[in-house]
């Protein structure tokens, strides 16, 4: 099992990449979660720069989400919504086939952001058939430093439901229909 972690946040001692990073340490060993990284240095999404224009960095991240088994977002609210490169990132994906039936869920670090929370659903449920709402985790990080976040994720409470969330979103990518 295959999976790609996304972070909204291109902060370096963001919050949510940092939980994100302590899933990929924590994740059973039949689950392979891994951090997409660079993705704050993916172009503007236009169509004109689809196809055979496509950049590099683009086309390298499609490929990414094409190979993994599913996917895990986790983003801040700004500005009451969907920071502007998550949903650059989400728009490249958009006319192509990878994301339609990618099982997809969502983690958040934050007890704020639930006006981004509603627009991402929207959003993700828009691009993927498989986006599950009801599989969801959330941890009170909000302005804790990587460490922190680390130190406050590894107590065995916390790191026992990030682990039952992996578990579950697992058992959905196997037994959902992949239409
Ligand atoms: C430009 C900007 C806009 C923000 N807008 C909001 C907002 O509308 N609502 C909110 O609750 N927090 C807002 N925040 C706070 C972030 O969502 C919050 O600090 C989040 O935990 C940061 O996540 P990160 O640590 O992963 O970068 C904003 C932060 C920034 C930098």
């Amino acid at each position: 099992m295959k999976l790609l972690a996304l972070s909204g946040s291109a902060r370096a001692a963001s919050t949510n990449t940092a939980m994100l990073e302590c899933f990929c340490q924590l994740a059973p060993l039949d689950i392979e979660l891994e951090l997409c990284h660079g993705l704050a240095d993916l172009p503007i999404f236009s169509p004109d720069r689809e196809g055979e224009n496509i950049p590099a960095l683009a086309s390298e991240f499609i490929s990414a989400v094409r190979q993994a088994d599913g996917i895990i977002v986790a983003s801040p609210e700004y500005v009451r919504g969907i920071p502007g490169g998550l949903k650059n990132v989400i728009d490249w994906l958009v006319s192509g086939d990878e994301i339609i039936a990618k099982p997809i869920v969502l983690a958040h670090a934050s007890h704020r952001g639930l006006d981004m929370l509603a627009s991402l659903r929207l959003v993700l449920g828009t691009v993927s058939q498989r986006f599950n709402a009801e599989l969801f985790v959330q941890f009170p990080l909000m302005s804790q430093t990587p460490r922190d976040v680390r130190r406050t994720l590894e107590i065995e409470e916390n790191a026992s439901v990030i682990e039952a969330f992996l578990k579950d979103f697992s058992a959905y990518i196997l037994h959902s229909d992949s239409f």
